[in-house]
């Protein structure tokens, strides 16, 4: 502390400060618990005081291990000696070295006095030579030394030790050397050791001996001679083991407790232990149980016989077990039991018949209190089986084949009664009111259909739980209204009802099944239920509301917005309508018009540029337009939407100027038309709605138009569109126009409507029976006001 003290004083720091705080800590901690080694856990301070190091990885005993410790715990260490100094610690009452290496212990173990219990087991003694020296422990009581590879005990020797665990050692033998210089032993456990031979084994003091799980294969009659106090024997799982003959058997004056189950005994053979009272001789052999088999056994309390092999029960193979209480007798293959077998055992209070092969219900006498009958063939029984057994409470007679428990089954005691698993099909008034003590039934998994009415249950007044579960039960809702709410006091839980028929309630528990009139239904099961419920419809409809309100809104708005389009839309046609309209008027007092080319003036169909003089339809508002702006002069219009009238008009007037060469243009273009019939003609049907691809349209269309052109005169010279396009050098001709616009159609480029309109008015065409081509318009082809069918679309 010193040193510390000033090296801290020397340090700045505050780190090297913490440091040293923290070692000064460590140091005090150390002072605290002087005497308890590093990674090992000490609590000197209490009673008793402990010291714990185990499963530490500890090579080597640890130093500085308190003097004071009276627990000290090594286990699951490497440890592979004991230093001599073990014998410092002489308060040491418990020492664990268990999971350790050792092969042997300090020769000499004197002083430790107080030393009561040694756990070696689990290390690696192979001989009893290294453990000698527990002679010199002279309190020690208890010594674990199970699991050592260890193949003898004899000579092991201790004035004090009572218990000796050397359980799955290596020990084949078990003789008269063996335990005898161990004077104090009790309780003796070579269980799971290959022991062989029992000679006569000499101990005055064991009263407990375990010697099961070994490959014991027979006993003398003398094999316990010298073990005179032995009080408990356990063989179990010898399975060649056999003590028992014909002419003699194993014998012992005081043995009370035998546990033979799992060998090879093929008769009980308990006639050799007058104090037996409990005897446990399951999973034998056991073929027969002679008459008065136990009759020497007069102390018997408890017999287990289950998991043998014997069929009948004679009249008198219990005979004399005036203190038996309980007897195991299932899982063997008993089909008849003598109705006096069990009429002397007047304490019997369990009898265990269960999975055995009755088919009848056996009306032995008997003052049981409870029977199981589970997992036989019964299948029916009388009213009065249960009258010679008067003191019979609790009955089960669960995986068996009863399909009708017999009306007036009688019994003043019965108490419990379980009929789990059988094929019952219904039950009536008269089912359980001779049961006045009933308290409990168990009738799932059968084959009940018709809800029981509270009046089935009318002579129990006792009842306090029936189950019901796992029945096809017919869910008529008047029925089940009336035995619900009593059912429900009867704790049978109604969602484990479940209804089988009619088909559209299958599979709904009987609560659902019935629910709607609910009136018999305990309201506060499903207050959650409809609140949740409520609750849910409650969001859904507000959000449904609210999305729609929404909805409606944006349509609304969506709507309005588009009639203010159409409106300002209307509104600017209508303007440019009124000047148009005036310049027209101007106009037409300026010119006389032509005409347009009568239909009647053509012998054949119109072409193009006669289609396009023709007079229109004058259904859309387009048609108005072109009408109304003959004359319109070009560069007042500067709209996009006056392209089209403004084309017209540029040819308009063209045309009146020739108007002196007619006749004989006409006649050119009958001469073209003739020639384009004959094309037609050639031409499949199929061909005519693809126009735009046909070579027809291609080729002779704009050689006519070209020679058309050729023959007129050039156009004026502000025959083009808009302000932009005024200052370009050359005015485009009609011509070219035409060209441009057939390309772009060609080419799919078009955005204009025009070109639609160039689509439309020459392309598709028809050919009549009489050979005359129809040109077709598809559509009203002129922008600014939209089709009917396409406005509602919105
Ligand atoms: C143990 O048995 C053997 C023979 O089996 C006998 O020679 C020996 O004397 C017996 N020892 C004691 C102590 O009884
Ligand atoms: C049981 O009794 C029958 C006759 O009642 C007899 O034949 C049979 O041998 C008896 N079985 C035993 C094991 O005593
Ligand atoms: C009867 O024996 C069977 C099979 O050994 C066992 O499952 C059942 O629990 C026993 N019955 C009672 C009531 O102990
Ligand atoms: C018991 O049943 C058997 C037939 O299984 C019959 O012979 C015997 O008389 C019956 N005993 C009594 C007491 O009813
Ligand atoms: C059962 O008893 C009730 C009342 O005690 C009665 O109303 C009903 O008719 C009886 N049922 C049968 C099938 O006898
Ligand atoms: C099932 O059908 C019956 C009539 O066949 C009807 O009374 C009952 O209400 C139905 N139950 C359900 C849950 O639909």
């Amino acid at each position: 502390m010193v040193r510390h003290q000033r090296f801290a004083n020397g340090s700045r720091s505050p780190s090297v400060a913490w440091c040293v705080l923290i070692l000064c800590l460590a140091s005090f901690q150390l002072e605290v618990h002087a005497g308890c080694p590093e990674r090992c856990l000490c609590s000197l301070d209490q009673v008793p005081s402990r010291v714990a190091c185990e499963k530490r990885g500890l090579r080597e005993f640890p130093d500085r291990i308190s003097d004071l410790v009276q627990y000290l715990d090594l286990s699951g260490n490497i440890l592979q000696e004991i230093p001599d100094t073990l014998t410092l610690f002489n308060k040491l009452q418990y020492l664990n070295l268990a999971r350790n290496r050792l092969t042997d212990l300090p020769d000499k173990l004197y002083g430790l006095d107080q030393l009561q219990k040694l756990d070696l087991s689990g290390n690696a003694f192979t001989s009893v030579s290294g453990l000698t020296s527990i002679s010199h422990l002279t309190s020690l009581k208890i010594l674990f030394f199970g699991g050592n590879p260890i193949s003898s005990l004899d000579g092991l020797m201790s004035q004090s030790l009572q218990v000796l665990d050397c359980s799955h050692c290596g020990i084949k033998a078990f003789a008269n050397t063996t335990v005898s210089k161990l004077t104090q032993l009790r309780t003796l456990s070579l269980m799971g050791n290959p022991l062989r031979i029992v000679d006569k084994p000499v101990s005055e003091s064991l009263r407990w001996l375990d010697m099961s799980d070994c490959q014991i294969n027979y006993l003398y009659p003398d094999s316990l001679l010298y073990l005179p106090n032995l009080e408990e024997l356990r063989l179990s799982n010898n399975p060649m083991l056999v003590f028992s003959t014909r002419f003699n058997t194993l014998t012992h004056n005081k043995l009370k407790r035998l546990d033979a189950s799992r060998c090879n005994l093929d008769r009980p053979g308990l006639h050799g232990f007058p104090q037996l009272i409990i005897a446990k001789l399951n999973r034998n052999l056991i073929r027969f149980l002679p008459d008065q088999i136990f009759a020497k056994n007069t102390e018997l309390r408890q017999i287990s016989l289950a998991a043998n092999v014997f069929d009948q029960v004679n009249k008198s193979a219990f005979a004399g077990l005036v203190k038996l209480e309980i007897l195991d007798l299932s899982l063997n293959s008993l089909h008849n039991i003598h109705w006096a077998a069990f009429r002397e055992n007047m304490n019997l209070r369990l009898l265990n018949l269960s999975h055995n092969s009755l088919l009848q219900f056996p009306n032995f006498t008997s003052s049981t209190t409870f029977l199981d009958l589970s997992g036989n063939l019964l299948d029916d029984f009388t009213n009065d089986v249960l009258l010679t057994m008067p003191k019979l409470k609790t009955l089960y007679l669960s995986n068996n084949r009863v399909d009708q428990i017999p009306d007036n089954l009688e019994s003043h005691s019965l108490t419990t009664l379980s009929l789990r698993q059988n094929r019952v099909i219904q039950l009536t008034n008269q089912t359980f009111h001779l049961l006045p003590a009933l308290e409990r039934i168990d009738l799932s998994g059968n084959l009940l259909t018709v809800a029981p009415l509270p009046s089935v249950f009318e002579g129990n007044p006792s009842l306090q739980r029936i189950l019901l579960n796992e029945n096809p039960w017919r869910c008529d809702c008047e029925l089940i209204y009336e035995s619900y709410e009593f059912l429900l006091k009867l704790k049978a839980n109604p969602l484990d009802l479940v209804c089988e028929s009619p088909g559209n309630v299958s599979g709904f528990s009987w609560k659902m099944a019935c629910n709607e009139k609910d009136v018999a239904f305990d309201p506060k099961d499903k207050t959650w239920g409809m609140i949740l419920i409520s609750l849910l419809t409650m969001v859904i409809v507000f959000g449904s509301v609210v999305s729609l309100r929404h909805a409606m809104k944006m349509k609304r708005q969506a709507h309005l917005e588009r009639q203010e389009l159409e409106r300002a839309e209307a509104r600017e046609r209508l303007r440019l309508l009124q000047r148009r309209n005036r310049h027209e008027e101007e106009q037409l007092i300026e010119q006389s018009s032509e005409p347009r080319i009568n239909p009647l003036e053509l012998i054949c169909p119109p072409s193009y540029e006669e289609a396009v003089h023709m007079p229109r339809l004058a259904h859309s508002m387009d048609a108005l337009d072109s009408i109304s702006m003959e004359s319109v002069p070009t560069h007042i219009l500067g709209s996009v939407d006056n392209l089209r009238s403004k084309k017209r008009r540029s040819r308009r007037p063209r045309k009146r100027a020739i108007s002196d060469e007619n006749l004989a243009r006409r006649e050119e273009r009958r001469e073209i038309r003739r020639r384009r019939i004959s094309l037609e003609r050639n031409r499949s049907t199929n061909d005519l709605g693809d126009s735009a691809q046909s070579p027809l349209d291609s080729t002779n269309e704009l050689a006519s138009s070209r020679s058309l052109q050729q023959r007129r005169p050039r156009p004026r010279s502000n025959s083009d569109d808009d302000a932009g396009s005024r200052t370009r050098p050359r005015p485009l001709t009609p011509a070219v126009r035409h060209k441009k616009r057939r390309s772009n159609a060609r080419n799919g480029h078009s955005s204009d409507d025009e070109d639609s309109d160039v689509h439309a008015g020459i392309l598709p065409a028809k050919i009549t029976t009489n050979g005359i081509v129809i040109q077709t318009l598809t559509k009203e082809p002129r922008s600014g006001y939209r089709p009917t069918d396409q406005e509602s679309d919105f």
